[in-house]
Parts: C-alpha cells; structure tokens; sequence
C-alpha cells in the first residue's frame, strides 16, 4: 500500500509539468475570486464558453442585469438573458453578481422622470425603485451572490465644496436619500444577498472621500453594505498602485470589503484627457489599429502584474476582481459609440489567444 502510495506521489511530480496552477480560478484560489463579464451572447461560442467556465469563479452580465434591459415598461420584466447568465454560473460553479440595480445610465427615463422629462414626484419614484428592487432580486433569490445596488452616485467635481451625488434623475426625484432607500430594499427583498456600492475613480481623492462618507452615512444609518467596488478601469499609468493600495486600506478602515469590480487597462495614451471613454479623442488619433506592439503588450503585463501584486497583499479585504469582458475583440473600450481608437485591454486577444497579460497575472498569484 506505502509503496503504491509513495509510486503514485512520485508519478505525480515527475508527471507535473505544469505543476503551477494554469487557470486564473486555481491560482487566485483561497485568496479572491477571479470574475469576467460577458454578455450572454458570448457563451453561444463554445470556445469563449470554455474559456469563461475554465477560467473564471465569478460572472456578471456585462449589460443583463441592468434596469434597460431587466425592466424595459412598467408593466414588462424580461429576465431570459440573465436567467441565461445564472444557470451558465450555476452549471459551472461560478458565483453571479448582479450589475446592477440603481444607475443613471441604462435605465428607462419612466422610472423617474413623466413624459415631459420632468421628475415625477418622489413617491412614485420611490414606488418604481422599490418595486424593482423587490422584483428583480426576488426573482433571482438564491442564485445571485451580491448586487450592485447602486452605481456610479458620486459627482466628478474636483470640487470638494460640490455636493457628493451627481444630479441624475433618481436624485432630482427621490431626493439625497434615494441610495439608502435603494440599499434598504434590496436589504429587504434578499437578506441573504451581499450589497454593494459600486463607482468608477473612488480610489483617487476627492471622490474617495465622498466615497468614504457615502459608505460611513449608509452604515449610519443602519444599513448592510457589504463591499465597495472599485471598478477599476484602468490605465498603463494611471492610477499608480500606492493610490490603490491606500484606497483599500481606507475602505477596509471604514468597515467594507473591496472588489475589483471592472478592471481594464486602456493602453491608449490618451491627449488632453483622463477619460476612459474616449470621447475626447479625434477619429484620427488610433495608434494601433494595426495591432499592439509587444513593447506595450508588456508594459500591460508588467501593469497588471503590479495591480494583482497589490491586491494580493490585501487579500483579507479583497474578495473578487473581476475583469470587464473576456476578450480584447468584444471589449467595451472597442464598442464604443463613436468608437474610441483600438484598444486592447484584457488578458486575452480577440482571438482567444492568451496575452503576456494572462502570464503576468498568473505570475503574480503564485
Ligand atoms: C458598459 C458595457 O460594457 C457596454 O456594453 C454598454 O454599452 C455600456 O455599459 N461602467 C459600468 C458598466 O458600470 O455597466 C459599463 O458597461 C462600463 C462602465
């Protein structure tokens, strides 16, 4: 018996090369879960399917979730492409986060706003949101991991005398309060559920500290909120890593975990603006729509490799990273409208072939 146990270790590590993990679940194992975002269309190729369920523990729909698409009328919900998702991430062994439930973006103007695009009062607002909530996370209960309960709340201004939420219709019609109203229901509809709150720049100061409130006036006040997602759309340069390291430190501070909610990063240095939509930048100014040189293909894989590094080292506060898209081909920096010049940032190519990214990463899990 010893002996065929001793043959079999012996098999085992003469056999295993690659005895490193070689899948990004495996390596972030114990540590965070790794996720990816993909529309459910993705999954009808069977190659991308593979890579998503070989690779990833966490999925989110890029756009399945979102109120335009979960809740087009009123009186009409329309759950098949996200139901899609869930059994996908069911099937797998792959935990669903759910993106999201209070956004100004993608949400239909008569959730807050009458014909005239005037606010409707706050009280059948409030009675759209909650209903929402209630339906939506009903409907998933038991199978979704967390919710973005509210995305992207916080102003832009530089100005740290600015009011902390931008103006957007659910604020012009509910009123300052609508994000703990928002939080409470979704408390309400699934106990069981984590509750986010999720925005893109909140590890740079001053939207860090509206941040810092935001979370420190919600518990407050009484209310669950699990984690703060830092989305993460990211650049080669930009932020540098001693910034995110201290806006996971001060969140871990104020009582919340982290995720990584939407990383990217944008090798297109960009003039003129920090905008990771790229709407300032000219038709013209697309320096690599012939392809990416492996010179900046590495300075990507050195970036990630410093970003993973960190989150490492803040893996008690870290629970997900999760990666906006699968693939460079189908990535929202490439769909924009108008679209932006050629992008390339995730860890595989359009074609499904791993980058020096996906080495770097692995790398730097191990
Ligand atoms: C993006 C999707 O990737 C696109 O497909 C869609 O056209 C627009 O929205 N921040 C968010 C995400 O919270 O929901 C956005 O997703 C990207 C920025």
């Amino acid at each position: 018996m010893r002996t065929a146990i001793a043959a079999l270790l012996c098999l085992a590590t003469s056999a295993a090369a690659p005895v490193e993990p070689a899948t990004l679940r495996d390596a972030a194992a114990g540590r965070f879960l790794v996720g990816t975002a993909v529309m459910s269309a993705a999954l009808n190729d069977p190659a991308k399917a593979a890579l998503v369920a070989g690779q990833f523990d966490a999925l989110t729909g890029e756009n399945e979730f979102k109120p335009a698409t979960l809740h087009p009328r009123p009186d009409r919900y329309a759950f098949a492409p996200a139901d899609r998702l869930v059994d996908f991430a069911a099937g797998h062994g792959m935990r669903m986060v759910g993106h999201t439930l209070c956004w100004h973006e993608q949400t239909p103007a008569w959730f807050y706003q009458d014909a005239a695009g005037q606010p409707l009062p706050r009280a059948v607002g409030l009675a759209h949101l909650h209903d929402h909530i209630a339906a939506v996370m009903g409907h998933f209960k038991g199978r979704v991991l967390g919710w973005d309960v509210v995305n992207e709340a916080l102003t832009d201004s530089p100005d740290p005398a600015a009011p902390d939420l931008r103006d957007s219709p659910a604020r012009r019609c509910i009123g300052n309060d609508f994000v703990a109203q928002a939080f409470a229901a979704a408390h309400a509809a699934d106990p069981a559920a984590e509750l986010y709150y999720n925005d893109y720049n909140i590890e740079a100061p001053p939207k860090r500290d509206r941040a810092l409130r935001l979370l420190r006036s919600l518990k407050a006040a009484g209310l669950r909120v699990d984690a703060v997602g830092v989305q993460g759309h990211w650049a080669l340069a930009r932020p540098d890593v001693p910034t995110v390291d201290a806006a996971i430190a001060a969140f871990a501070a104020a009582g919340v975990r982290v995720s990584i909610t939407e990383l990217d990063v944008d090798v297109v240095q960009r003039r003129g603006s920090a905008s990771t939509t790229g709407q300032a930048t000219t038709r013209r100014f697309d320096p690599y729509r012939d392809g990416c040189p492996p010179v900046v293909l590495a300075a990507q894989a050195a970036r990630y490799a410093d970003l993973f590094r960190c989150f490492v080292r803040h893996g008690r506060t870290v629970e997900r990273v999760t990666l906006w898209g699968l693939d460079d081909g189908q990535s929202w920096l490439n769909h924009l409208h108008p679209p932006g010049p050629a992008n390339y940032p995730l860890l595989w190519t359009a074609r499904l072939e791993p980058k020096p990214a996906l080495a770097a990463v692995l790398d730097a899990l191990r």
